[in-house]
């Protein structure tokens, strides 16, 4: 067997990638491993959203040269979406790397490989060849009890400050029939909750499917508990989709829904086509749907040209929603988008400022919500054995994981806690 380390950075887009590509080398004979000591192949799966993000891979890769002076034949790929972005860039910077692919092109890694193998220079695939990805990776292993299943892919929503559109390409959803096949493979082989990824999950459109239509069907399967989907955008949060929380009892009562600022003027100058009221009155629909659902966003600050006023605007927003937990961001410049050259950009200092402030809020309301579960009784989804021996760890419906006493036996299976208290990240509780 070969030895196969994969990295991963970045979303979750990227760790159901990665899944995917170490199932793909398996009848290769590469064997996934969690340390990249003596792997024969590596790769790493990059993110490109920010610029932080994008710096690791280049760093990475010194490190890798070392690596690679001990062990010659090692193959180094890099994937995702730095290889999208800069994919000649890679290759011109880093020798050392054998293959840039693109995140739509990875079925097509057995050729790269063998191509690298026979030491025919670099190999740079990053097309977007459409869905010809999803037909040609194999069906999923064994696995977890919560799972990913990618169904829509790509965005055409073009924020000023994203790169997604750039390096995910246009809005692509599977067929549904793809994806409940998908799903049952993956409840067969232990999946209890599957979270539907799409860069804009909500603007899945299978052939007149709605996510909500897809979600029902989902439903219908058996030994599914759990639903959820990932990451929305508040423009294409359908009536239906809205209803579905209230009537689909297999979806869960959490909803990550990013706003990313609570100003008018930054939300225009951003181009995500609504005001801040808008999603106001979203979230009090979507809250008269089901009234115990847990809000999550995304913020920016710094966005050039935010003025105090505007990132007031954007605590007043987080006051009135109140989030169970939320992400949030230093505006970073990214190279082609729109928002790179505007003027006014804001001052890393008062970035520095507006995020600590912010994250003080959200940090509040989080241990307010988490504090909120203590004495109640929620189903839990356990999913493997906790940090203590004797101890499983699951999660509520609102994603907070529980830690309770409990027999191995209960991993996969849905069972009732009584909350009993909170530490730094997460919940303690006791069978009910
Ligand atoms: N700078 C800072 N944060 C960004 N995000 C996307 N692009 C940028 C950028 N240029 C954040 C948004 C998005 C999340 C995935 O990353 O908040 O929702
Ligand atoms: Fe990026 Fe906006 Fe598309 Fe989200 S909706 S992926 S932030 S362009």
């Amino acid at each position: 067997m070969k030895k196969l380390f994969v990295k991963t950075y970045g979303c979750q887009m990227n760790a159901y990638d990665s899944a995917k590509m170490a199932d793909l080398l398996a009848p290769l004979g590469y064997a996934a491993t969690d340390a990249p000591d003596g792997a024969d192949m590596m790769i790493l799966n990059t993110c490109h959203i920010r610029e932080k993000a994008a710096e690791k891979v280049y760093s990475e890769l010194g490190r890798l040269r070392r690596l690679k002076r001990e062990k010659s034949d090692m193959l180094i790929a890099v994937a995702g979406c730095v290889a999208q972005a800069e994919g000649a860039e890679i290759v011109a910077r880093a020798p050392v790397v054998d293959m840039v692919v693109g995140p739509q092109s990875y079925h097509r890694l057995p050729e790269m490989i063998a191509r690298a193998a026979r030491r025919q220079g670099h190999a740079l695939e990053t097309d977007f060849p459409a869905l010809e990805k999803f037909d040609a990776l194999p069906a999923p292993g064994g696995g977890g009890v919560s799972r990913f299943l990618t169904v829509q892919e790509g965005c055409d929503k073009f924020c000023t400050f994203c790169v997604v559109p750039y390096t995910r390409g246009s809005e692509l959803s599977r067929a549904p029939e793809a994806v409940l096949r998908e799903a049952r493979q993956l409840v067969d082989t232990g999946a209890r909750e599957l979270v539907l990824l799409g860069q804009n999950v909500n603007a899945y459109d299978g052939g007149g499917w709605s996510l909500a239509k897809l979600c029902d069907a989902l439903a219908e399967i058996e030994g599914l508990e759990r639903i959820r989907y990932t990451t929305s955008h508040p423009r294409d949060m359908a009536d239906d989709l809205v209803a579905a929380h209230g009537g689909n009892p297999k979806l869960m009562p959490y909803l990550h829904l990013p706003v990313q600022s609570g100003s008018d003027a930054v939300l225009e100058a951003m181009n995500r086509q609504h005001k801040a009221d808008d999603y106001r009155r979203l979230v009090d629909r979507i809250r008269a749907a089901r009234p115990d659902i847990a809000m999550t966003s995304d913020f920016i600050v710094g966005f050039p040209g935010e003025s105090d006023a505007d990132f007031e605007a954007t605590l007043r927003l987080v006051r009135d929603i109140g989030y169970a937990t939320a992400f949030s961001f230093k505006y970073s410049k990214r190279p082609g988008t729109p928002a790179s050259t505007m003027r006014k950009q804001v001052a890393e200092e008062v970035k520095t400022a507006r995020l600590e402030a912010l994250q003080k809020l959200l940090a509040a309301q989080q241990h307010g919500f988490d504090d909120g579960q203590i004495g109640k009784v929620l189903p839990v989804l356990f999913e493997k054995p906790g940090q203590q021996p004797g101890q499983v760890m699951g999660r509520t419906p609102y994603l907070q994981p529980v830690h309770v006493l409990g027999d191995a036996g209960l991993i996969g299976a849905v069972a009732t806690v009584r909350i009993e208290k909170r530490t730094a990240n997460s919940l303690h509780g006791v069978l009910a």
